[in-house]
């Protein structure tokens, strides 16, 4: 269960978030909203990246005060929109970093590992490549991989969609199919075959929570907002 309430991001006096509220407890839920809506502002915010008033609940308990890493340890994870590179870092290290806090032995690690980069739709041989050299697709499926290695509580995805090819999009949404039976994940998405996929969604404007609610009404009035 997420719970946000009265979040105000500030920025060089600009207002990016404007009092956003919403609380949610469904698996699959959509952060929807045009460019520049606020919904990476938003992410950071829960993820503590970014610091704003406000309050943020993970069942029930308070996380805005904490700090991003100590978030982290109460199973808050985020998959960044644009990746970061890791320059010389190859795959293999990054992801096992990922899974270093679960209770198994290195063979068992390296297995779902292997596994997981697999189900992204990548073959094991990318298990080998240094990061900063893969396309910006290919890095977007390695860090997919890698949030769904951490087995976190509460996933927030970042358009998980975007670089992705439309052979490989089926793929993906599998992937966060079987990542929200064990965690709870907050897609940010312009897509509607991602955000239907969802049961329920906020959506942003200007900084503002404009409406929650079933995706399919949300997707409707977004389509009217955006007129
Ligand atoms: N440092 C800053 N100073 C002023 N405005 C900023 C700053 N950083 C971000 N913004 C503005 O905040 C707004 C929200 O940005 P944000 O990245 O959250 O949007 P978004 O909904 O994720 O958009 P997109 O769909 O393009 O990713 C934008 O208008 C952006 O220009
Ligand atoms: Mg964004």
């Amino acid at each position: 269960m997420i719970e946000v309430q009265n979040l105000v991001l500030e920025k060089n006096g600009r207002r990016i978030l404007d009092n956003v509220s919403f609380k949610t407890n469904k698996n699959l839920f959509a952060i929807i909203g045009a460019n520049g809506a606020g919904k990476t502002s938003l992410a950071y915010c829960i993820m503590g990246i970014e610091k704003c008033s406000g309050s943020i609940k993970v069942d029930g308990e308070e996380i805005n005060n904490l700090k991003v890493y100590e978030r982290a340890k109460k199973g808050v994870t985020l998959a960044w929109q644009i990746p970061a590179e890791f320059e010389g870092m190859k795959v293999k290290d990054y992801l096992k970093a990922s899974c270093r806090c679960l209770n198994l032995n290195e063979n068992k690690k390296e297995e779902l590992i292997e596994r997981t980069i697999e189900k992204t739709g990548l073959n094991r041989e990318y298990l080998n490549r240094e990061i900063s050299k893969l396309s910006g697709g290919e890095r977007k499926r390695v860090e997919l991989a890698s949030v769904s290695l951490v087995k976190p509580r509460i996933i927030i995805l970042d358009e998980p969609d975007s670089g992705i090819d439309l052979i490989s999009f089926d793929k993906i949404i599998e992937f966060i199919m079987e990542l929200s039976k064990e965690s709870q994940v907050l897609i940010v998405t312009h897509s509607k075959k991602i955000s239907s996929m969802t049961e329920e969604a906020l959506l942003l404007k200007n900084g503002r929570a404009i409406k929650l609610g079933p995706t399919e009404e949300i997707l409707k009035l977004y389509d009217e907002v955006k007129k």
